[in-house]
């Protein structure tokens, strides 16, 4: 009976990781700047663009390469929305062909914008900023890392602060990583190293694909930080986590990292479940106060009706 019990409590504190979320729904979005951002759309916002060649005197079709191409629709699905692309590029971007001197344009970081203000403050811009400085990547900035390399200026929105949906989320934050990591042509841009391959490195990880799945590479590779929701100081390889009950124990890391939102955005909705989730929902360790408490009335329920039966099963006996 308790395993029963267990697993329906279980899959209900998976089933409600859905905190209601008031800025989800994008799709209503309409920019004030729509009909500027087609200028650069036209060209930018699918696979083929059209220009007047007029040494020719015509029309020419050609291909606009992958890294290129900017969705719309992402564009006005991500945190910048409202912007026109011409608050971050040069206005003479316009023209066509584009000058050779816009390649040299210098671009805002995100703390130019967001760091002192107090709108932007529950993300602690500079906290962050301060834990990247430190971290591996941050040595590549000569080679042309910055933020804008895992947030991608025209796509990135905010996923783990609003998500409803932990799996997404795992993918999502996972694929910032593997945009480099899994891709030897962006990873080169910025290094001489050999490939490095993932898979291979991660082998002694059993179940790696359902690990994956399951966390987030920053769960092991990133210090945690309770000063800001995802941290952002990427330690060197020698200090990754290997050690399986850093995740798999009562106190899991994982608690302080991947599921911090989450359970303390429930414990604030005063949420029941929120409670189970916070003490029962640690991997590999599910005890919780209350289940115990309920298991030990039901085992008592158990053996009082035990005994009621054997009681009136002898007084049965006796009466015949
Ligand atoms: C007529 C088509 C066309 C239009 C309109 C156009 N672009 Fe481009 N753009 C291109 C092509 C083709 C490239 C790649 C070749 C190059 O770099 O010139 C490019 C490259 C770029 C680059 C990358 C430059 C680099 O560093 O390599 C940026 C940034 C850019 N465009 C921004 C814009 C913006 C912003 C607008 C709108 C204001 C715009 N473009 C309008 C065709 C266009
Ligand atoms: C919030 C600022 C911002 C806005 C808004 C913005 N861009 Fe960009 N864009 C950047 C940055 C930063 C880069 C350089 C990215 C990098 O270094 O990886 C860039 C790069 C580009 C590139 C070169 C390809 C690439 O991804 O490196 C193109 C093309 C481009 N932008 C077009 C546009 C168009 C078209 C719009 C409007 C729909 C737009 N941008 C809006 C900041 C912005
Ligand atoms: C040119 C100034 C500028 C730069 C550079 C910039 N941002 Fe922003 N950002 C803004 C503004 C303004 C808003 C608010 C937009 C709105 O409300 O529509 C915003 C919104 C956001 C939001 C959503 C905030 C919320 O309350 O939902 C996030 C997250 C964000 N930016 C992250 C970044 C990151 C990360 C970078 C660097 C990779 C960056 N920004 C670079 C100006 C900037
Ligand atoms: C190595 C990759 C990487 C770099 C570099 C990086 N970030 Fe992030 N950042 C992430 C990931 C992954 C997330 C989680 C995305 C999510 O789920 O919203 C994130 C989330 C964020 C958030 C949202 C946090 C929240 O509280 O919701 C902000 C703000 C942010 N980053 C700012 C920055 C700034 C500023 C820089 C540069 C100083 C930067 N990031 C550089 C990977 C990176
Ligand atoms: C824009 C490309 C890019 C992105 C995105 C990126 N990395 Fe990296 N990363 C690199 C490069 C290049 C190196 C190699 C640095 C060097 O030359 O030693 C590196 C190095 C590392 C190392 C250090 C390996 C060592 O030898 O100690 C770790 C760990 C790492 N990355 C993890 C991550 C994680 C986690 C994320 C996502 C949050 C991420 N990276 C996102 C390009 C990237
Ligand atoms: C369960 C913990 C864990 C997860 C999850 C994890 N890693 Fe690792 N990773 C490690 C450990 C431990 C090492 C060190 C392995 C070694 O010393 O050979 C490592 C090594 C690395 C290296 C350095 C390889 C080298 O030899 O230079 C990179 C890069 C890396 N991981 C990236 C990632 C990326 C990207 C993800 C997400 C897709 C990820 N890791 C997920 C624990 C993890
Ligand atoms: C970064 C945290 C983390 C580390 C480190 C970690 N795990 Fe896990 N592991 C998880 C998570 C999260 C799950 C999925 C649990 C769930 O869905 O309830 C999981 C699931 C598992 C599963 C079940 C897999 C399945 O397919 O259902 C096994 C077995 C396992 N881990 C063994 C290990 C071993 C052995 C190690 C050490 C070599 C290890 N784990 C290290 C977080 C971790």
């Amino acid at each position: 009976m308790l395993p029963v019990l267990l697993i329906s409590v279980r899959s209900t504190a998976i089933g409600i990781d859905t905190p209601i979320s008031s800025n989800q729904d994008t799709t209503a979005f309409v920019s004030p700047f729509q009909e500027d951002n087609e200028r650069c759309f036209k060209c930018h916002g699918q696979s083929i663009y059209e220009y007047t060649n007029e040494n020719l005197g015509r029309q020419v079709k050609a291909l606009m390469f992958s890294e290129r191409i900017i969705e719309r629709k992402n564009f006005y699905g991500s945190n910048h929305k409202s912007f026109s692309c011409t608050d971050c590029h040069s206005e003479e971007y316009t023209s066509f062909p584009h000058s050779g001197q816009l390649r040299m344009e210098q671009q805002y970081n995100c703390i130019d914008c967001h760091g002192g203000d107090e709108k932007f403050a529950k993300f602690n811009f500079e906290a962050i900023e301060a834990d990247y400085q430190a971290s591996v990547h941050f040595k590549l900035e000569e080679g042309g890392f910055t933020c804008w390399k895992c947030h991608n200026p025209h796509e990135y929105k905010i996923s783990a602060r609003n998500s409803n949906n932990l799996k997404e989320t795992i993918l999502f934050d996972n694929n910032i990583c593997l945009n480099c990591h899994a891709n030897f042509s962006h990873f080169q841009l910025l290094t001489n190293r050999d490939e490095i391959n993932i898979l291979a490195k991660h082998d002694w990880l059993p179940n790696q694909s359902s690990h994956f799945k399951s966390v987030r590479c920053i769960e092991c590779h990133a210090e945690v930080n309770n000063n800001v929701l995802i941290s952002h100081l990427i330690n060197p390889k020698e200090k990754a986590v290997r050690k399986c009950n850093e995740c798999h124990s009562q106190n899991s890391l994982l608690m302080s990292s991947l599921y911090k939102f989450e359970s303390k955005e429930q414990r604030k909705d005063g949420f029941f479940n929120g409670i189970i989730m916070n003490e029962s929902y640690v991997i590999g360790a599910n005890r919780n106060e209350y289940l115990n408490v309920f298991s030990l009335i039901i085992f008592g329920l158990v053996i009082l009706i035990i005994c009621g039966h054997l009681f009136f099963r002898l007084r049965k006996k006796q009466n015949k």
